[in-house]
Order: structure tokens, then C-alpha cells, then sequence
């Protein structure tokens, strides 16, 4: 995996598929010049995105120890690599992608894709019937730079992710998820409303402020309908 101070090796894969042409070239240039990527370099993390959950942490105080929680999206396990530092090996955490992502103690990793029923099963079956305190979900598609390709394919995944969170979580457990402003945002946060005291949208500053990127954090699920 990654990192630290090191070409990742998701970066080496871009460079190799997309050879060497100017734009690749640009976009490598712009990714280590990034604060947070140098950051995460620094401070040992894997990924830069850990600074979107570490804002939002210092704000909502969703991460405690003696929590259950489940990471979407997980890989290359910054989010999870930051909630373990703050469970400090009190509580479960349960991370979840397409791609492999190297072994981080205190979490368990399930590997496939949220979108096929047979993953979402094993990772239900997973829980056992628990209750979860926090579902957290960084999934995002591959950016095609197509909107009506992007924006439907990133819904989806947000979507899936408040179903799953509405079937594992506890009364009063939190939902944070990512998703994408346009076509089919406003309306699940109409749904989430009915289902959550509070929605709160948080466009943390590592975020990119040219995405339409924002997280959506849902506080205190009003029912739970773990069985
Ligand atoms: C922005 S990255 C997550 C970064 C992560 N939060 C971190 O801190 O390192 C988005 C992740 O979503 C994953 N993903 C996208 N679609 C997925 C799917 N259908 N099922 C599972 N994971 C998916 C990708 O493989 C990718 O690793």
C-alpha cells in the first residue's frame, strides 16, 4: 500500500494507465503539491482524506471509544486508520471496498463490491445482528468527468448507504456519508429528514472546494430496526 513519503502505489497505477501525457503529468504535480497529501505523508496516514473526518471529528465528536462502527469506501484505510487511533482499541470497527487494503489493527476488513447483495450480506452476517453506533461511508465511483454518468453512479452508492444504515443502526446512532450536489441529493435529504433529529451538511476543507463533494452527517436515527 501507499504511502508515506513514497509514490502510492494507486498513483504509480494512474501513471503507467495513463502514460505520460501532459494531464497526468499535471495531475501527479497538483497531488504532492496538496497540503494534505503532504500532510498525510508527514503524519504517517495513508490517504488525504483523513483530514475530511478528522475536521469533521473535531466539530460533531463522532468517534468514541466502546463504539461499533462501519467504514464504506474504506480503502486505503485513512478514515479507519484515524477512528482506531480514537477507539484506542475499545470497540469494532468493520471496513469495507472493491480494493484490497493492507491489514490495520483493531479493524476488520471485508473486501468487495457494496453494490452486490452477496457482499451486503456477508457484511450484515458480519454484524450478527449487533447494533452499530456509526456507519461512516467515503464510497465514491471512478470520476468519469461525465456528469450524468458521475452524478447517478454517486447517488447510488449514497443511497445503499443510508438503506444499509437504516438497517443496522442503533436508536440514536449517526450516519456520515459522502455524496455529490445535484441531480438526486436534495431528495434523499428529504428522506433522511423523516429518519434523523438532525442533517447537517459538512464541506470539510480538504475537500476540494471545484467538487461538488459534501458530506451529509445524520444525527440520531430515530428508530432502530436491528431484529
Ligand atoms: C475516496 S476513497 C476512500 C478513502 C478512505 N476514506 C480513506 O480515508 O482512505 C473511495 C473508496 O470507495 C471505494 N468504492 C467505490 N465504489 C465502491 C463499491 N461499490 N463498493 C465498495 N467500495 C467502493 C473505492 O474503491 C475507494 O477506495
Amino acid at each position: 500500500m501507499p504511502l508515506y513519503g513514497q509514490i502510492p502505489n494507486h498513483s504509480k497505477r494512474m501513471l503507467t494507465c495513463m502514460g505520460r501525457s501532459k494531464s497526468s503529468h499535471q495531475w501527479l504535480k497538483s497531488h504532492f503539491d496538496d497540503e494534505f497529501v503532504k500532510r498525510a505523508q508527514r503524519e504517517g496516514y495513508r490517504s488525504r482524506a483523513v483530514y475530511k473526518l478528522e475536521e469533521i471529528q473535531q466539530k460533531d465528536r463522532l468517534l468514541k471509544p466502546g463504539m461499533t462502527l462501519v467504514d464504506l469506501g474504506a480503502a486505503p484505510g485513512g478514515w479507519s486508520q484515524y477512528a482506531a487511533q480514537l477507539l484506542k482499541g475499545n470497540g469494532r470497527i468493520i471496513a469495507l471496498d472493491l480494493l484490497p487494503m493492507e491489514t490495520l489493527a483493531g479493524v476488520e476488513f471485508l473486501q468487495g463490491d457494496f453494490r452486490e447483495d452477496a457482499v451486503y450480506t456477508r457484511l450484515l452476517g458480519m454484524l450478527a445482528g449487533n447494533e452499530v453506533d456509526l456507519v461512516m461511508s467515503d464510497m465514491a465511483p471512478n470520476i468519469t468527468g461525465m456528469q450524468a454518468v458521475d452524478q447517478p453512479g454517486s447517488m447510488y452508492l449514497a443511497e445503499l448507504a443510508v438503506d444499509f444504515a437504516g438497517r443496522v443502526l442503533r436508536k440514536g446512532g449517526v450516519l456520515l456519508f459522502k455524496a455529490f450536489q445535484g441531480e438526486g441529493f436534495d431528495p434523499l435529504v428529504k428522506v433522511l429528514r423523516a429518519q434523523y433529529r438532525e442533517i447537517r451538511i459538512r464541506k470539510p476543507r480538504a475537500s476540494r472546494p471545484k467538487s461538488r463533494e459534501v458530506y451529509v452527517l445524520a444525527k440520531h436515527c430515530y428508530t432502530s430496526n436491528v431484529s
